[in-house]
């Protein structure tokens, strides 16, 4: 199964796919997450240290792995056909949580004729990961909408849209459901993120109703997350917080989903 997660800036994207793939993990799946943030830190919240998550080479960074994956020895002519299966195995990270994570790096625009090699290389392996029926990649999308126009997303089975009951990011979640709608992607599913009240609750669920956006779960707010992250900790170790306890349930409805 290969999930993404959207949605607007801070609405707390990176805690639900860090979560997700925790979930997989501790359910027996085998978990790759893929962060794909250009400021990637999906590493501290799968319990690695600040140090360890620096060190880390985005893929996209990695000119020996992108030349040796795409030269073909002509100027400017790009190998696009190989396979991606030792990316995984050589550049992923194990992490404490025990889910492998992968850093992507920047996505170049996909513009017409733009197939830089660097892009090559994060596509292929986003559409050539092979996913076995026991294995989940869980992707955690920069913000805003720019990975659904750019193609990214598309090659997930399910798209997640974190919101809160402001309507910003609902505002947001629904440009990027339409988008990745229009985009023939059919599996999508708001979460609601941040939840301290019935009014909140009614607020998100109201505003998927009236846009026809199917909803999947709501998160409460729990400040043991915000505790946590201040001391530079996952607040994913910790299976009493009802949001984390929340989010790994996310795990379930998913994989009873026929995706
Ligand atoms: N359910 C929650 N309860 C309390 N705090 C939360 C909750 N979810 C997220 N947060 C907090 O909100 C902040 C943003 O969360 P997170 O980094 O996961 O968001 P994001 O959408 O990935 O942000 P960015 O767009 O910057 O990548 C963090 O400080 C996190 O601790
Ligand atoms: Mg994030």
């Amino acid at each position: 199964m290969k999930i993404a997660v959207s949605g607007k800036g801070g609405v707390g994207k990176t805690l639900i796919a860090g979560g997700l793939a925790r979930g997989f993990v501790t359910r027996g799946i085998k978990t790759i997450a893929i962060d794909a943030d250009s400021s990637p830190n999906l590493g501290l919240t799968l319990g690695l240290t600040p140090e360890q998550t620096r060190k880390i080479v985005p893929i996209s960074e990695n000119k020996q792995l992108v030349e040796s994956k795409t030269s073909t020895g002509y100027s400017g002519v790009y190998n696009l056909n190989f396979s991606v299966d030792d990316i995984v195995r050589q550049y992923s990270v194990p992490t404490p949580l025990g889910v492998n994570l992968i850093v992507m790096g920047t996505v170049y625009s996909m513009g017409a004729g733009c197939m830089c090699a660097p892009n090559a290389v994060i596509r292929a392996l986003l559409r050539y990961l092979v996913v076995e029926q026991n294995e989940a990649v869980v992707m955690d999308l920069e913000a805003g909408v720019e990975h659904i126009g750019r193609g990214t997303a598309r090659q997930v089975d399910a798209l997640l849209i974190v919101a809160d009951s402001n309507l910003k990011s609902l505002e947001i979640a629904k440009h990027i459901h339409d988008l990745a709608s229009a985009a023939g992607m059919n599996q999508l599913f708001l979460v609601g993120n941040r939840v301290m009240n019935d009014a909140q609750k009614d607020a998100i669920q109201s505003f998927a109703d009236r846009n026809g956006i199917a909803l999947l779960s709501f998160v409460p707010f729990d400040p043991k997350i915000i505790e946590a992250d201040m001391l530079g900790e996952t607040p994913l170790k910790n299976k009493e917080i009802p949001a984390v306890r929340t989010i790994d349930n996310i795990c379930e409805l998913l994989l009873n989903k026929p995706l």
